[in-house]
């Protein structure tokens, strides 16, 4: 059991730093979909999480047996589970972070986009009881299609009067972490050493490695380069082939959103340097009003938005080609979000 959690805390990775020391800050973290898929899971790597004090485990229904099945487990997070509107309020109250991964999975042959139309309302229900119950934390959007739901919190935040773009987050860390296994796996080197950045957005031909980036630095034949994308654009959509009507990936999306979480309260709690790829209001490419790309997280939320760097010809032929579909998602979430 000890084993287990000091594991888990080793792949979080901010346990073992002096920063989680005594003098920590009370945290509290509310997910929203915690009976899900990816609610389940992340809950528990949350309560796991040393920089938690609270868990709040929000979902429509299931969420009093999931919160006492983790509630159980000996680490520092109060937990509890709340089911139902009346209880929302409760659920967002004095939240640092709220992570949304609430909303349906695709099946197969589904797009991403074609969850809009059930996701969309669920993810501007949530937001706008976050603005009222928990107007400064910082939302982790994880729900589907990130590309058009991000903008619609946005849009529902402004109209709410309490919008902070350095708050608003869409998480697009399984696409690190994709790229990251795949690059390791191809050149044979330990995962454990490698980075890769991930730019766009997160669908597709949005979501674009840039493994000309990639450390350690391998070379890549234009063929390579071209099969490691497309594997990592489609990572989502292998997923949920496998599952074959099962839904969508759960396991890595709850390692990928607890990684980001981390972060984000790493980043509040004052630690230097702590920089991830995310889904934010942007002008890092001047057609986009939000893109993914490095950020700095600190104690107000993404204090720095790093450029892209240099990319390679493919890379750039890739940003090109993404402009398109991610501008009309983004102005398909923005004109959603202020309607009605
Ligand atoms: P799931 O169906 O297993 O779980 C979703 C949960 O949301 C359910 O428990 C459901 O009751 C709950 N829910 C529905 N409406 C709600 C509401 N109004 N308030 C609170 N909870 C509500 O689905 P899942 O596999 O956990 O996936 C959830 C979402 O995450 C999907 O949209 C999926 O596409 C997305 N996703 C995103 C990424 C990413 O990289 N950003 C990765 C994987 C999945
Ligand atoms: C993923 O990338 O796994 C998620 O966005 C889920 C999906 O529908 O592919």
């Amino acid at each position: 059991m000890k084993g287990l959690l000091r594991l888990s805390q080793q792949a979080l990775a901010a346990s073992q730093r002096a920063y989680s020391s005594s003098s920590t800050p009370e945290r509290k973290v509310a997910i929203l979909g915690a009976a899900g898929g990816i609610g389940q899971p992340l809950g528990l790597l949350m309560k796991m999480n040393p920089y938690v004090s609270d868990l709040a485990l929000y979902d429509i229904q299931g969420t009093p047996g999931v919160a006492a099945d983790i509630s159980h487990i000996n680490s520092k997070a109060k937990t509890k589970g709340y089911a139902g509107d009346e209880q929302l309020g409760e659920a967002l109250k004095g939240a640092d972070v709220i992570i949304i991964p609430a909303g349906v999975p695709r099946k197969p042959g589904m797009t991403r986009d074609d969850l809009f139309k059930i996701n969309a309302s669920i993810v501007k229900g949530l937001v706008a009881a976050a603005a009222e119950h928990a107007p400064g934390a910082l939302l982790n959007i994880i729900s589907n299609p990130v590309n058009s739901t991000v903008p619609i919190a946005a849009e529902v935040l402004k109209q709410k009067g309490t919008y902070d773009p350095k708050r608003l987050f869409g998480v697009t860390t399984l696409d690190v972490v994709r790229a990251r296994t795949f690059y390791a796996e191809a050149k044979g080197i330990n995962v454990a050493d490698v980075e890769v950045p991930v730019v766009g957005g997160h669908a597709g031909v949005t979501i674009l490695p840039l493994f000309s980036q990639a450390t350690p630095h391998k070379d890549l034949s234009h063929e390579e380069a071209i099969a490691l994308t497309k594997r990592t654009q489609e990572g989502g959509t292998e997923v949920v082939q496998a599952k074959a009507g099962k839904g969508s990936a759960t396991l890595s999306m709850a390692y990928a959103g607890a990684l980001f979480a981390d972060a984000c309260l790493r980043g509040l709690n004052g630690e230097p340097d702590v920089e991830e790829f995310c889904y934010v209001e942007s002008q890092v490419v001047p057609e986009l009003s939000f893109f993914s790309s490095r950020v700095r997280l600190g104690p107000n939320g993404a204090e720095k938005i790093f450029d892209l760097g240099e990319l390679s010809e493919f890379e750039q032929a890739g940003l090109k080609d993404l402009i398109g579909e991610l501008k009309s998602s983004i102005d398909k979430g923005i004109e959603f979000g202020r309607s009605g």
